[in-house]
């Protein structure tokens, strides 16, 4: 039995100050299996993770690789055994090519010099993987989109040689066709005696594609099952000890109202092509396609921050095709980003700060004045409303966990009252007790007439919000439906574009 067994944890505990991130954890991970790492957001996952990647070291318990005792004292010393890690907050380096970021920490060197010829023969092979054309190796990693970054990342930790990898959230950024071919690599790489622990917090997916599931709460684990033995709500009792209801939708009328927004045309290369659309007040328009299908882009172009080329957008009867951020944030029209990385949160500063209107006031004169007293309590209502995980309104923002970084992310701007609220893929990386949550909040907004443009690659969440669909492939737009016309089979035929019925 033993050596079936390549990686054990036992009573693993970690502590961050205060904060009790592992508590007694035990799991094993077989040989050729994939095991997947389910919980709400805060439950000490990605600890777990880096715990084994030698990225942090536990405070008690002890590790076993190969029925053999390891505490790593660096992410190189376990890649050295076998350990590879995709992080599940991308670390890029932007400036540097394609390349460069392939082979960072690990490049081929010999008594001549770094062997760029080898690397770039390798680096083809290992773009091939994820369907990625070589074109792009040469290219500033920072020029891709986050989904084609996230593709590099994981055509990293794929190629290289390991016994085990780790794949924190991979697909929370990715849309249908790039998931089905990641999970494509993985049932090769398991056929190969790889183990993988998995990270992702789309349960569906993680029915199909574990062999065994484990479920932390709190640092604590509260569940070790079988995937025959797991149902859904099994899965999510485990993780927050209750029951979830995900359906949301409430039918509004609002199909006497003028549309607040019309746009017409709008075009910017090849990027997106003559879009175009209307919203009223109270209604949640989706936008649905793959990665890379133009739809960020488009709407950056509403909020001024990425100019169209061509085209009309009309907000209120008035052309507002050349606003600038600040003027789209005087209307109320708010552009919530996927990237909290690089777009959306201020790193060096606490949850507070982050979360209050300080930095929406510095782009905008027309907020009022809020005291600090009433900030601090807008904030704390932000953190109970939405569980937020957090040691205190003064913590910095990054050492929250992934989750719990885009709810302040969110937060900053739901409470602003906006009339046009763009969300871009707003519960990337949201565990389901708060996704419910959020989407209760999206229907809320609908309900008090704001007009709602949800960007999510997220295909039941856009189906179970939207009044109407927008379908999007390559930058042009090829479908239109009603909430009425939606068939799952429908949009996936459109977003990829296939021959349509
Ligand atoms: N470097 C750190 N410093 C301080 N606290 C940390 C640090 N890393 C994680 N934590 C805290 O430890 C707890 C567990 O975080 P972790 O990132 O492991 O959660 P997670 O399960 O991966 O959540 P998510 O689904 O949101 O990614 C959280 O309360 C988090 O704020
Ligand atoms: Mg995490």
């Amino acid at each position: 039995m033993e050596n079936n067994i390549i990686l054990e944890g036992k009573s693993i505990s970690k502590f961050f100050g205060g904060v009790k991130a592992l508590q007694n954890v035990d799991f094993q991970l077989k040989k050729g299996e994939i095991l997947s790492v389910m919980g709400e957001n805060g439950a000490g996952k990605s600890t777990l993770m880096k715990i084994i990647a030698g990225v942090h070291r536990n405070d008690t318990g002890e590790l076993l690789f190969d029925g053999e005792k390891v505490s790593f004292r660096s992410p190189i010393e376990a890649s050295e055994k076998g350990i590879s890690i995709v992080y599940q907050e991308p670390n890029i380096f932007s400036d540097m090519s394609v390349l460069e970021n392939l082979f960072m920490g690990h490049e081929i060197v010999n008594k001549s010099g770094i062997q760029w010829t080898e690397m770039y023969t390798q680096a083809i092979e290992a773009l091939k993987l994820v369907d990625l054309d070589e074109s792009i190796l040469s290219l500033p990693m920072g020029k891709l989109s986050i989904g084609t970054q996230q593709l590099v990342l994981i055509a990293r930790g794929v190629f290289r040689k390991c016994k085990v990898l780790i794949l924190d959230e991979p697909t929370s950024i990715l849309s249908y066709a790039e998931s089905e071919k990641l999970f494509q690599i993985m049932f090769d790489l398991k056929k190969k005696g790889v183990s993988i622990l998995y990270i992702s917090h789309r349960i569906p997916e993680i029915l199909r594609i574990s062999d065994e599931i484990i479920i932390l709460r709190d640092g604590h684990l509260t569940g070790t099952m079988k995937v025959e033995e797991a149902t859904e709500e099994k899965v999510i009792e485990a993780m927050s000890g209750r029951k979830i209801n995900m359906n949301v939708y409430r039918k509004r009328d609002y199909s006497k109202a003028e549309p607040i927004l019309k746009v017409q045309n709008l075009s910017r290369g090849k990027t997106y092509q003559n879009i175009s659309f209307e919203v009223k007040p109270g209604e949640v328009l989706a936008f649905y396609g793959l990665v890379g299908s133009g739809r960020s882009e488009m709407a950056r172009a509403i909020f001024g921050e990425m100019m169209a080329q061509d085209g009309k957008i009309e907000f209120k009867g008035q052309d507002i095709s050349h606003i600038t951020t600040k003027e789209a944030v005087d209307r109320r029209i708010f552009y919530v980003p996927e990237d909290r990385g690089t777009q959306g949160l201020f790193a060096a500063h606490s949850v507070k700060k982050n979360m209050s209107a300080s930095f929406l006031k510095s782009m905008s004169g027309l907020l009022g004045l809020m005291n600090e007293k009433e900030e601090t309590q807008r904030v704390q209502n932000n953190i109970d409303t939405y569980s937020i995980k957090t040691p205190s309104q003064n913590t910095m923002v990054m050492s929250l966990s992934g989750g719990g970084q885009q709810k302040v992310l969110l937060c900053r701007w739901l409470l602003e009252k906006p009339e046009v609220i763009i969300l871009d893929e707003p519960t990337r990386g949201i565990d389901v007790a708060t996704k419910a949550e959020i989407h209760r909040y999206i229907m809320d907004l609908a309900e008090q007439n704001v007009a709602v443009i949800l960007i999510s690659s997220d295909l039941p969440e856009a189906m179970e919000l939207c009044d109407e669909m927008i379908i999007m492939h390559k930058g042009k737009m090829t479908g239109h439906f009603t909430r009425d016309e939606i068939t799952e089979k429908k949009i996936l035929k459109r977003a990829l574009d296939l021959e349509t019925d």
